[in-house]
């Protein structure tokens, strides 16, 4: 697809805008509910294992490219890694130092867009989890990765992960792009978030989709409505593996929906990759 700066910008604002609306409110919900803290619990037991399977030395420093609201590298600090974030939307990284601080943990927290790292080889691991699919063209998905290859250290460890574009159940993603919308209600103590997701545009030929996403907020502090778009970009096996491989990554593995064993009947509604610095 070709390069086009008016759209990147337009992506990169449309998502500043969604995360900073509903930043404050989805920690206030995580700290509430159980089932947020156990998706975190299982995706860290999940990246401890990588570390140990792959790694040919102790993995100590973990980078977390687009870290949000900081929930892996402060989940990582608690397990005693050192660890640095990094985001595009300013408010989700002052939330991530609000957790950090509450939570008692030193985790290095930065704005930065996932283009312009600009670290070499200081980390054993990084990670770059429910963004690719978020950057705004070829040209963004190419750079990070050469970004982050050039941040990890000698036989450096990269988790990331896509949504699988060929996965029909239930989930907000393939509701998104086969139904064509996706509501969900999540609710804990005194928060509780709705968001109804439409498909606005679909363009089949590269696979890029707009949504419409209504945020219904009930919280302490009242009730708000934010208004959202979000650009989605499909990316299959095959996509992610050419990427890696293009950015000189190695040893790369595709392990769906975060199971190290590989299940029976897998679903795949999430492909995790984990590859080797070469
Ligand atoms: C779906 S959230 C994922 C957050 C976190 N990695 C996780 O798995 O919970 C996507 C995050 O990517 C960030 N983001 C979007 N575009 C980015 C970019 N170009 N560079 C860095 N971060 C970006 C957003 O601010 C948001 O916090």
């Amino acid at each position: 697809m070709s390069r086009n700066e008016n759209t990147r910008e337009t992506v990169l604002k449309a998502s500043r805008a969604y995360y900073t609306h509903v930043a404050y409110y989805e920690d206030q919900l995580a700290q509430r509910q159980r089932r947020a803290t156990e998706t975190t619990k299982r995706q860290l037991d999940f990246l401890e294992s990588a570390f140990r399977t792959y790694a040919t030395h102790q993995v100590r420093e973990v980078l977390d490219v687009a870290c949000g609201n900081g929930r892996h590298v402060i989940g990582l600090a608690h397990r005693g890694y050192r660890c640095t974030g990094q985001d595009y939307t300013p408010e989700r990284v002052q939330i991530a130092k609000v957790i950090a601080k509450r939570e008692g943990v030193s985790v290095k927290l930065l704005q930065g867009d996932a283009t312009r790292l600009e670290y070499q080889n200081e980390f054993d691991a990084a990670l770059a989890l429910h963004i690719i699919f978020l950057l705004p063209d070829d040209v963004d998905v190419a750079k990070t990765l050469r970004r982050i290859y050039r941040a990890l250290r000698s036989s450096g460890i990269l988790v990331c992960n896509v949504y699988n574009p060929f996965y029909k159940g239930e989930g907000w993603f393939s509701n998104l792009i086969h139904k064509g919308f996706h509501v969900e209600e999540s609710h804990g103590r005194g928060v509780r978030i709705t968001t109804i997701c439409r498909r606005q545009d679909f363009e089949p030929i590269h696979g890029v989709a707009w949504a419409q996403e209504t945020s219904i907020i009930e919280a302490p502090d009242g009730l708000h409505v934010f208004r959202d778009h979000e650009q989605s970009r499909l990316f299959t096996y095959w996509d992610i593996l050419h990427y890696l491989q293009a950015a000189g990554f190695k040893e790369i593995r595709c392990y769906p929906d975060w199971k190290i064993k590989p299940p029976k009947k897998p679903k795949a509604k999430e492909l995790v990759f984990v590859s080797r610095k070469g």
